[in-house]
């Protein structure tokens, strides 16, 4: 039961003229992961950074880099990003077709391939990915912003791919991203989450290291 929880904080809440010393503090504190929000200003409305900022904090840190697009047509972006040296690149269902297809486009160049939900789409919508895939991210907020409440009922959705990894044999890893916080952690650790990205409650926290330790146990 009481297996380890990851945590991945996002850049998103960092600053991003001092983006090495911040990817630091997240090794120094503790964090597992280092998640990389790339919003492309159609599939979400705001703009962050693309695979050259991820190149440059790969120079900078060995953590796995947790590459989360959010953006229109990702089969496009799939080999900068592996260029880049992403560890995790995740796509969402909403913005594409041929889903299968991009998550071979990353295993095949040596990542790990991740697929998202939004709030509004069921997991039922990616049954036939999930022998496929390394890691399903669930959005327990509507992507876009950080800083956002959580959506509680997102939280059936984790206990439902538990289960569904549990009966059908599956090896992905469970990720909640959105809103995650010393008010909500307990709920997301219940319903059986491996991984959770903390945006603001990790760049917002006055002790970085603490705020790691508190969430994760
Ligand atoms: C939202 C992003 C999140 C964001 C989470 O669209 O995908 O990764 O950084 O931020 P918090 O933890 O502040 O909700
Ligand atoms: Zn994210």
């Amino acid at each position: 039961m009481d297996k380890k929880i990851l945590c991945a904080p996002s850049v998103l809440a960092a600053d991003f003229t001092e983006i090495g010393k911040e990817v630091a503090l997240v090794e120094q504190a503790g964090g597992d992961w280092i998640h990389l929000d790339v919003m492309d200003g159609s599939f979400v409305p705001e703009i962050t950074f693309g695979a050259q900022m991820v190149s440059h904090i790969r120079k900078v840190t060995r953590l796995p880099l947790d590459v989360h697009l959010m953006v229109d047509h990702p089969d496009r972006h799939i080999a900068s990003f592996l260029k880049a040296g992403a560890d995790y690149i995740t796509f969402h269902t909403e913005a594409v077709v041929h889903a299968h297809r991009v998550v071979q486009m990353i295993r095949e160049g040596g990542a790990r391939a991740g697929i998202s939900i939004v709030p509004s789409t069921p997991v039922s919508s990616i049954l036939p990915l999930l022998p496929f895939v390394d890691l399903v991210l669930v959005m327990s907020v509507n992507p876009g912003y950080g800083g956002q409440a959580l959506i509680p009922e997102c939280l059936d959705k984790i206990r439902d791919l538990a289960e569904r990894r549990e009966s059908g044999g599956y090896d992905y890893l469970i990720s909640i991203d959105g809103g995650v916080n010393r008010g909500t952690i307990d709920g997301v650790r219940e319903a059986g989450t491996d991984v959770f990205v903390a945006g603001s409650a990790f760049f917002g926290a006055a002790d970085k290291t603490e705020e790691v330790r508190f969430l994760k146990n």
